[in-house]
């Protein structure tokens, strides 16, 4: 069976997430997604999420197409966790392009075009500036 893994903080789900978890679901019969932690997120991003990392994998958990959540807790873990988890593909947002081609040597690494126009921080961005 095809294993896909995917990562990422999947904050303030929007349909860019939706669109990247179907398009990696797409490229196998298994989709396993690693949701950056909390802790991880602070380093990654400079701010704390503002789902919990237990909303968040509950959120992803129960989207259509996802077999498995786990919690990603350091970025330079990946060759670990698609050997942990037998991931034949690992499927990023264009965003990375480039980042993970070393993992190739592990399994496929593809990158998608991100959606246009829409990401957490813009959300934020855009809910903080209401009046
Ligand atoms: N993603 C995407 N299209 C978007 C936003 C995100 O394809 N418009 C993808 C990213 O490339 C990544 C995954 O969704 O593979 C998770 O991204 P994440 O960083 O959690 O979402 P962002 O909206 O980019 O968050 P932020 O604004 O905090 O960077």
């Amino acid at each position: 069976m095809k294993t896909v893994i995917t990562f990422g903080t999947f904050d303030v789900f929007h349909i860019g997430h939706l669109n990247i978890l179907l398009k990696a679901g797409a490229l196998g019969e298994r989709l396993v997604v690693g949701i950056s932690s909390d802790s991880l997120n602070q380093k990654k991003k400079g701010r704390s999420p503002l789902y919990s990392q237990e909303e968040r994998m509950a959120i992803v958990s129960n989207i259509k197409g996802v077999d498995t959540v786990f919690l990603e807790e350091s970025l330079e873990a990946k060759a670990d966790y698609i050997l942990y988890h037998h991931a034949h593909v690992l499927a990023m947002g264009d965003d990375w392009a480039g980042r993970f081609d070393h993992l190739r040597s592990l399994c496929d690494v593809v990158y998608f075009p991100r959606t246009p126009s829409i990401s957490t921080t813009s959300i934020i961005e855009i809910a903080k500036s209401v009046p």
